[in-house]
């Protein structure tokens, strides 16, 4: 119910609540940054500086997510909403991957951002103007539902280790990138390791959000909100992924999920209005990966009495690394080629 105290709030009391309204709008505007970057460049397939900065502004949405996760560590139903918020603005690149497939498949005939925009700005209404519930309480036990996601997340490792790997390969071209997806497929797409792989990824979907929503009561340090950024991200990122593999190509377009799906071949990531789209999701969603499994080993270390600072490091250090595999599969996916 909307509180109809506060529906008419003063300049002044909209300005203080700026952590709620902001998140959800800028949401709403990122597509038209895309929007332009495709414009800029799909004239004749050169990138202007322009286009750059855009590119550049559309991986600023998720990175002010996170700063602004990060700025308030208070407690409050307000603080944890507009926290939550912040989080739900680090996923916004994925998101829009989400609804642009369910929209496709349910046959919209309007663009994407006329279902997009009205809903972030209504939840931009909705944030500011209805009055938090209270948030509760953190439990910070170490609780089973912890210990599952971190055990469930190691053996998901396993697979992520080999497909991320094998993306690496598209440096050296389609045809190697496809050969040695064959020979993963021989065992992950078994019919005894394919179902298990699907539950192991829903089940760390499930455990994470759980988790994530229990720690946004309180804010904390850097590396705890990146955990639980990252983490948000990767649960709409897996849903959406999973989502385009198994229903959108497999099920409801009858396409094979090969090289060409991946790459939006033959017009490529970077030139096709729709699939510039997959440039921030998929880059971020191997970024994010790899980063998050490094939360999940700084905690084990911290854990196991390692120095703060020492774990840390180890984190940065793993972050480094996730960036660069994360350039390297973008690269080779946009065209680049070590021969
Ligand atoms: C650059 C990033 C990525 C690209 C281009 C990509 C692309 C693909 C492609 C083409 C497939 C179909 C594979 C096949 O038919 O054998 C696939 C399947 C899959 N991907 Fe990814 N992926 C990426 C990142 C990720 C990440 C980060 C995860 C996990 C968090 C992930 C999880 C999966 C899963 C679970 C499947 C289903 C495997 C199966 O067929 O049983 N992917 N992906």
């Amino acid at each position: 119910m909307l509180d109809v105290s506060r529906s008419v709030p003063t300049h002044s009391a909209l300005a203080q609540r700026w952590p709620l309204w902001l998140p959800p709008l800028v949401a709403a505007f990122y597509p038209y940054l895309l929007d332009a970057f495709h414009h800029l460049v799909k004239s004749d397939g050169r990138i202007f500086p322009e286009a750059a900065l855009l590119l550049l502004a559309a991986f600023a949405v998720p990175a002010l997510g996170l700063y602004l996760a990060c700025r308030d560590s208070g407690i409050g139903a307000e603080q944890t909403r507009a926290r939550r918020l912040a989080l739900l603005l680090v996923a916004t690149p994925t998101l829009y991957c989400f609804v642009g497939v369910n929209l496709y498949m349910l046959g919209v005939p309007v663009a994407d951002g006329w279902v997009w925009t009205p809903a972030w700005l209504a939840l931009a209404l909705l944030a500011t103007f209805r009055t938090p519930a209270t948030s509760g309480d953190l439990d910070q036990r170490p609780t089973p539902l912890r210990v599952a996601h971190g055990v469930s997340g190691a053996l998901v490792a396993l697979f992520i280790a080999f497909h991320l790997f094998n993306h690496l390969f598209s440096l050296a071209g389609p045809e190697v990138h496809a050969a040695l997806m064959e020979r993963g497929r021989q065992v992950y797409r078994s019919p005894f390791v394919e179902p298990l792989l699907v539950i192991a990824l829903l089940f760390q979907v499930v455990t994470g959000l759980q988790l994530a929503w229990r720690w946004s009561v309180r804010g904390g340090d850097f590396q705890r909100m990146f955990q639980l950024a990252s983490g948000v991200f990767l649960a709409v990122f897996i849903l959406g992924h999973l989502n385009a593999v198994f229903v959108f190509a497999r099920t409801w377009a009858g396409i094979e999920t090969d090289w060409a799906f991946a790459t939006g071949a033959p017009t490529g990531l970077i030139m096709d209005p729709w699939s510039i789209r997959l440039l921030p999701h998929y880059a971020l969603g191997v970024f994010f990966v790899l980063a998050h499994l490094g939360s999940g080993l700084r905690v084990v270390l911290l854990a196991h009495g390692m120095a703060r600072r020492n774990a840390d490091l180890t984190w940065w250090i793993g972050a480094g690394c996730a960036s660069l595999v994360s350039l390297a599969i973008m690269l080779g996916m946009t065209g680049l080629r070590l021969d």
